[in-house]
Formats: structure tokens, C-alpha cells, sequence
């Protein structure tokens, strides 16, 4: 399964350990930065990343900044995105099972790190249940796209 991984300044040092935990569990790990702590914007991380998933390149993403809620508002901007930010397990396991959600958003200024791999780890081990009315509400958030 191919991850696309990405964050600004404030979630770099997340995102980096994060990558090693998700090298571990032998993922195919794709890094579109940022590469240092150095000041940047996140809808830059949130773009390159939301593209990877749009266009098929990817199956799920990771993004990281101070808090999460800047780069889901910044990846949700891209057509097929589900980007939710979350700060516990429950919420990245639903995202996936009833939001179809296909990227994790993280705040490096809200999780450690152990959080982090356990929101990482629910978000990856659990699939879209598929039922009539999550389908049809996930069909329904894909219309208004042309809003
Ligand atoms: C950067 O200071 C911070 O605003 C950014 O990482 C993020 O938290 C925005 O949502």
C-alpha cells in the first residue's frame, strides 16, 4: 500500500517519525515534505499529497502540521479528497469505516508521537463499511464538489 506523507514546519518533526513507524510496518511511504523546520505553507504539503490521492498515485494519505486543521481544510479543496483531522483512535477508525476518509490529518501541536501512531494505526487497519447509508452520504458530499 502506498502512503503519501506530507507536513509543514510545525509538523515536520512528527512527520518524520511517523515515516520511520510506517517504514517499519513495511509501507510504501512516499515523502513530499517539507524536508526541514524551516517556516513554509502548509497548503503547499496539502496540495501535492491531495494530488497523489486524486489521481489514483496513492492510497492514502498523511498530513501534518500544528494542529491538522489547516492542512484538512487546505486537501479538502481537491476533488475525491476526504481529509479529516483527528486528535484520538475512535475518530480515525470512523473516519475510514463511515467517511471513506483517504487522508489522516494530524496537529504535531496537539498528538505525541504514541498518540500518533495509534491514530495512524486505526486510520490504516480499518476500511469503509460500505453500507447503503454511508454510500449515500458519501455520494452526496461528492456532488457538491461542483458547488
Ligand atoms: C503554523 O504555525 C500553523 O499555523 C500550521 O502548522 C497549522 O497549525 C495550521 O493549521
Amino acid at each position: 500500500m502506498i502512503i503519501a506523507i506530507g507536513s509543514d514546519h510545525a509538523g515536520f518533526l512528527l512527520k518524520t517519525h511517523l515515516k520511520e513507524f510506517l517504514l517499519n510496518l513495511q509501507y510504501d511511504v512516499r515523502d513530499f515534505g517539507t524536508y526541514d523546520s524551516t517556516s513554509t505553507d502548509y497548503p503547499d504539503y496539502a496540495l501535492l499529497v491531495a494530488k497523489e490521492i486524486a489521481d489514483g498515485k496513492a492510497n492514502l494519505g498523511l498530513l501534518v502540521c500544528g494542529t491538522g486543521v489547516g492542512m484538512s481544510i487546505a486537501a479538502n479543496k481537491v476533488k475525491g479528497v476526504r481529509a479529516a483531522a483527528v486528535s484520538e483512535p475512535s475518530s480515525a477508525r470512523l473516519s475510514r469505516q463511515h467517511n471513506n476518509a483517504n487522508i489522516v490529518c494530524m496537529g504535531a501541536r496537539v498528538v505525541g508521537p504514541e498518540l500518533a501512531e495509534d491514530i495512524l494505526r486505526a486510520f490504516l487497519n480499518n476500511d469503509f463499511s460500505n453500507g447503503e447509508r454511508h454510500n449515500r452520504r458519501i455520494a452526496k458530499i461528492s456532488a457538491m464538489e461542483g458547488e
